[in-house]
């Protein structure tokens, strides 16, 4: 079994953060017929731009989109748009250029890596490599949109200290009901302190009776550079796919490995249920639309019986 090791000389810091956004987005179509899952937007700010900024404050300052089919959608919305700033100062938007211009920190490098084909995370992941060379990295699945945490931050922020702190690979888990464990990756967690296990074992999408918990791996990880020789021997596995969790399942054998119960509310935008309660909550908590928005849903809650949240297919 691995020791737990805490590092004093921090040397390595996650400067830069992977985005699959390749995915062919089934679940939404035909709206993500022509622009990937992720440029669907909550409230008024695409999925994409959440975890771009969740990344942003943790202290990345390089974004590596993982781009496919839909190719030019991402690379247009974190580009400058001279025409369209152009045409906002005519007009004396000043509000709508400030918000357009700093969609990212002029400090912060876009670089994208195209994806010939959909081969899965995994394959994903390793596309970014020529980009992320030797250092540790983050890797953020944006259709989980992840609540800040008004006093720890965002999940990324979250796991970042941690990193600093262990020196190791960290994935961002949480919670699950048994009967979806089907929908993730599940860790074999070895609690050893609050919010804090060693990995001990990880699997895609286990049946329940099959899950080693019900602590899932949801859309952040950090990651040694390790993982990329794992993932080139790794072969397909689940859907046929080259899964992220196995690799990970073979690190686990060479290095240590985290899972970290972030702190904050997570969406499954993945999914639409998900995504229309994220619209939901985003919309309450917007600064400008937020009264009038509960004050138009307490219009419905007479005709609307029931409660809680079904179970989506
Ligand atoms: C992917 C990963 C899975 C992870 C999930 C989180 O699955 O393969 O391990 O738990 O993201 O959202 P997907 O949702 O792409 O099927």
């Amino acid at each position: 079994m691995l020791i737990i090791s805490e590092v004093n000389s921090v040397k390595r810091q996650v400067r830069k953060a992977v985005f699959p956004v390749a995915g062919l987005g089934t679940r939404f179509l035909p709206a993500t017929k022509a622009s990937p899952k992720e440029m669907l937007p909550i409230v008024d700010k695409p999925l994409i731009q959440y975890g771009v900024e969740e990344a942003v404050a943790a202290g990345v300052e390089t974004l590596i989109f993982i781009i496919g089919r839909t190719k030019n959608a991402i690379a247009d919305h974190f580009d400058k748009a001279y025409e369209l700033e152009v045409e906002l100062e005519t007009r004396g938007k000043a509000d709508l250029l400030e918000i357009v211009r700093n969609i990212v920190p002029p400090k912060v490098e876009c670089v994208y890596v195209r994806q010939a084909e959909a081969l899965g995370l995994g394959h994903a992941v390793l596309c970014a490599r020529p980009v992320v060379g030797n250092e540790p990295f983050a890797v953020i699945l944006a259709d989980d949109l992840i609540e800040e945490d008004p006093s720890e931050g965002g999940a990324l922020s979250q796991m970042t200290r941690y990193f600093n702190k262990y020196q190791c690979s960290i994935l961002g888990v949480e919670r699950v009901p048994k009967s979806e464990t089907q929908k993730y990756g599940i860790v074999h967690p070895l609690p050893f302190a609050t919010r804090l296990s060693n990995v001990d074992g990880i699997v895609e999408k286990p049946k329940p009776e099959n899950a080693p918990s019900n602590l899932a791996v949801v859309g952040r990880y950090i990651l040694t550079s390790r993982i990329f020789d794992l993932l080139e021997n790794t072969p397909r596995g689940a859907g046929n796919e080259i899964q992220l969790t196995d690799g990970i399942a073979a690190l686990l054998n060479e290095e240590q490995v985290l899972a970290y119960e972030f702190s904050g509310r997570r969406h499954d935008c993945g999914s639409k249920l998900g995504y229309l309660v994220a619209t939901v909550e985003y919309g309450l908590r917007h600064p400008e639309l937020g009264d009038r928005f509960r004050a138009y849903l307490q219009t419905l809650t007479g005709h609307l019986g029931g409660a809680g949240l079904p179970a989506e297919d």
